[in-house]
């Protein structure tokens, strides 16, 4: 048995900050923004806007087209690493306004793997039978930890949300997925403090991002090049068998590389960042949903998801759509 996606939902905030805009705030341009990262603008989040706002509307959307009853889901998983409040998890604030009684509900934290991390963790509930109905959601605000006088992260991150609904299926669905991470790279992409670390002497970016950027950049193509290269192996599949890759949104320039060292050509890659900006968790699943929304991904495609993400940690899955 497999498990299977039977619809996908997505949802970006109203607010569009342009590079433009960001051009009037701190020192960058346009072209800067443009040729370094290939993000045009980014959606910002209200300020009544929380995580969990995105990620019921994209919940939603995604129950909508599966046609389902929001009731018969009975597991809800959302990936975030910028829940509304510690207590309650975000899942829990879904399940509450989706109307869902009977099901479990908790978030995953695993920066921008985050949804991949929470789809390997429902493939595994439904298999095992433990779950009919799964809806897995990536939801991030990343604006809210963001210092917007820093102009080495704040032209990258942005919010958003994407969800797919799960099912048992006798035909193929998630064919593979691996998880990964390495600690050892914490200090690349962090934030200094947070609920049980405080600062002694407070400042301001105290509770924002701060990133290596150019390490970043360089661990990420050699790590989504070699996780996908061992994806493929264990399927006994080789690049020519994936119809899409749906790589991380983070950086134009990481998905070409990666691209280039696989040799899958660059029209076979969903890339939808140019007008979202790095939404972490969100990312894989608003490429997703935008991917069959246009016509691109058809039903019966071969799609291969990478995720990268702060930790570090990564994941990989193929399905068949
Ligand atoms: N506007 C103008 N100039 C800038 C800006 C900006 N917004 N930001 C940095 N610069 C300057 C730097 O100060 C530097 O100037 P200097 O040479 O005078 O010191 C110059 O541009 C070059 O800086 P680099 O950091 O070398 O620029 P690079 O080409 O590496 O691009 C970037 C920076 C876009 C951050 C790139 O390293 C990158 O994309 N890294 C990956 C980061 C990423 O994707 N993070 C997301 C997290 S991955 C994931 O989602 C976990």
């Amino acid at each position: 048995m497999f498990s299977k996606i039977i619809a996908t939902g997505s949802y970006l905030p109203e607010n569009i900050v342009t590079n433009r805009d960001l051009e009037q705030q701190i020192d960058t341009t346009d072209e800067w923004i443009r040729s370094r990262t290939g993000i045009e603008q980014r959606r910002i989040a209200s300020i009544d806007q929380n995580t969990s706002d995105l990620a019921y509307e994209a919940a939603n959307r995604a129950i909508d087209k599966a046609e389902i009853a929001a009731e018969s889901i009975d597991l809800i998983i959302v990936g975030t690493c910028t829940p509304d409040v510690v207590t309650p998890n975000v899942g829990t604030i879904i399940q509450e306004r989706l109307g869902i009684k009977n099901s479990a509900a908790f978030s995953v934290e695993a920066a921008c793997s985050g949804f991949i991390y929470a789809m390997n963790i429902a493939d595994k509930f439904i298999r095992s039978r433990d779950a009919s109905c799964a809806l897995v959601v990536g939801a991030d605000t990343l604006s809210r930890i963001t210092d917007w006088t820093d102009r080495n992260t704040c032209v990258l991150f942005a919010d958003g949300a994407g969800a797919a609904i799960l099912q048992p299926s006798d035909t193929p669905g998630i064919l593979s997925s691996e998880l990964g991470a390495d600690g050892a790279y914490g200090d690349l992409l962090y934030v200094p403090y947070g609920t049980s670390r405080k600062p002694e002497q407070p400042k301001p970016d105290d509770y924002c991002l701060h990133m290596k950027g150019n390490e970043v950049f360089k661990v990420a193509v050699k790590t989504l090049e070699s996780i996908t290269l061992e994806a493929l192996a264990k399927q006994n599949m080789n690049i020519n068998d994936i119809d899409w890759l749906i790589p991380h949104q983070a950086n134009t320039r990481i998905i070409h590389s990666v691209a280039k060292r696989l040799g899958i050509p660059i029209e076979k890659v969903i890339i939808t960042l140019s007008h979202h900006g790095n939404t972490s968790a969100a990312s894989i699943p608003l490429a997703l949903d935008e991917g069959i929304d246009s016509g691109k991904i058809e039903s019966g495609d071969t799609i291969l998801m990478l995720g990268f993400g702060a930790g570090f940690t990564w994941g990989t899955m193929i399905i068949k759509l």
